[in-house]
């Protein structure tokens, strides 16, 4: 991440410091670098297309779907993957045209799918035999065909964590791969539908090397053949998203490598593949910058309390998830270390980010930065506990700016309304 440690200035993004966002924003607040996000969206269409691909990079707006940020990656060209009608509206709003976008996801609605087509979509990834149905009937009454491509389930184990494992057998993605060529040639038969290639995504925050990768999309080169062998067109395969990125040690695998899975697999059929990536341009493009509450002083533990909770960053909550923690201010960089927890204020035990992890001698006031935290972060929060959803900036260079204003406390009373039998 384009982070430095500055012995005046203290922790930078690019050329900001994180302490001058704290003071003028307030905390808990995130930060995006524009810079590592054009950056790292160039390596990956870089390595597919090294790799001797024709690729398209769609850029997974569940990850991140700040406006600017989909601002920055529209200006790089990228496409985007969408999973709702929200998200697809906010994309376009991003300037990111339906038109290089995939809508995917197993409860896609009629009036959502209405939207997209109206919107001129790019492709649908249908999840199930009876979305099938669905999409035909919407899309012919509009006097449409729909672009679809099945997403298939390849019963592959990506080995990651159990709540984002997505391709196995047992997991709710996806057609079962045996059953994909029966329902794509049902396709071609229906009047509202285009049949246009096979998807896949088996999973998240991969990291043990890309054979996973490399065994999903062998079986879905042998469906393609398969395909063309009885007569039925497939124009592309999208490939999904899933490279992972180090929180901690980990050894991701590169961009070239997962390129290189993918030609070894694909590259024969001589069609455009395409990738859905959110966790591995987003995830270190941003930080969470937070202010010490309190030290307090367990019966057995030091718990650092933080103005950041579980509501604003729920990934160590929700999966255990490993954050970078640092501390912004220079005079702590290079100070001794003790372990503590590092803990939100939200009244649950799970809002712990850390347990006995080495950090610097923290006091009241101080700002520590989450790191990697660009991706699954400002997307997954929530108000709990009455929190508002907290501010975003944008980074660039030496510029920056808020692009997503602190919640005003009066949002969460703004909907709400008590009946008068009620009030009595
Ligand atoms: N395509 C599809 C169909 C997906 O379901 C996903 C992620 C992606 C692409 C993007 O995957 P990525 O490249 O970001 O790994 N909240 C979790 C991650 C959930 C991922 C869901 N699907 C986390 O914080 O780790």
């Amino acid at each position: 991440p384009q982070l430095t440690a500055h012995a005046q200035d203290g922790l930078c993004l690019e050329d900001v410091p994180l302490a001058r966002i704290a003071a003028e924003v307030g905390t808990p607040s995130w930060a995006y670098s524009a810079n590592t996000l054009r950056r790292r969206y160039r390596a990956l269409r870089d390595a597919l297309g090294d790799a001797g691909l024709r690729a398209t990079v769609h850029f997974a707006a569940k990850s991140n779907s700040n406006l600017a940020v989909l601002r920055v990656l529209a200006g790089e060209g990228a496409g985007a993957d969408v999973v709702s009608g929200g998200e697809l509206r906010l994309t376009v709003a991003g300037g990111i045209g339906a038109d290089r976008t995939v809508f995917s996801g197993v409860g896609k609605t009629a009036a959502e799918v209405r939207e997209a087509l109206a919107a001129n979509i790019f492709q649908i990834n249908a999840e199930s035999a009876e979305e099938v149905e669905m999409l035909s009937a919407v899309a012919a009454e509009m006097g449409l065909r729909a672009p679809v491509a099945i997403r298939v389930n390849p019963d592959v184990d990506a080995r990651t964590h159990a709540k984002i494992t997505t391709g196995k057998a047992e997991n709710k993605f996806g057609v079962a791969i045996a059953d994909a060529a029966a329902l794509y040639a049902r396709m071609a038969s229906l009047p509202g539908i285009r049949p246009i290639g096979i998807a896949v995504h088996i999973g998240s925050q991969i990291t043990e090397g890309v054979s996973a990768f490399r065994a999903a999309y062998a079986r879905v080169a042998e469906l393609v053949t398969a395909l063309r062998g009885r007569g039925l067109p497939v124009e592309r395969v999208d490939c999904g998203g899933g490279l992972g990125i180090p929180y901690r040690d980990e050894v991701a695998p590169k961009p070239e490598a997962l390129a290189g899975a993918i030609a070894g697999a694909l590259k024969h059929l001589d069609l455009p593949v395409m990738i859905e990536p959110g966790r591995w341009i987003a995830g270190p493009a941003g930080v969470l910058i937070s202010r010490v509450v309190l030290v307090k002083h367990g019966a057995t533990r030091r718990f650092v309390v933080l103005d950041a909770g579980m509501n604003d960053l729920l990934r160590p909550a929700m999966y255990d998830a490993w954050h970078g923690i640092l501390p912004v201010g220079a005079e702590l960089f290079h100070s001794a270390r003790r372990p503590a927890d590092v803990v939100g204020p939200v009244c649950e035990t799970g809002d712990t980010f850390t347990r006995g992890r080495d950090l610097p001698e923290l006091r009241p006031g101080d700002v520590v930065a989450m790191l990697d935290a660009g991706a699954y972060g400002a997307a997954m929060s929530s108000t709990y506990n009455a929190r508002p959803l907290a501010a975003e900036v944008l980074v660039d260079g030496n510029r920056w700016a808020v692009v997503r204003e602190r919640q005003p406390f009066e949002d969460l009373l703004a909907r709400q309304s008590v009946p008068d039998w009620v009030a009595g």
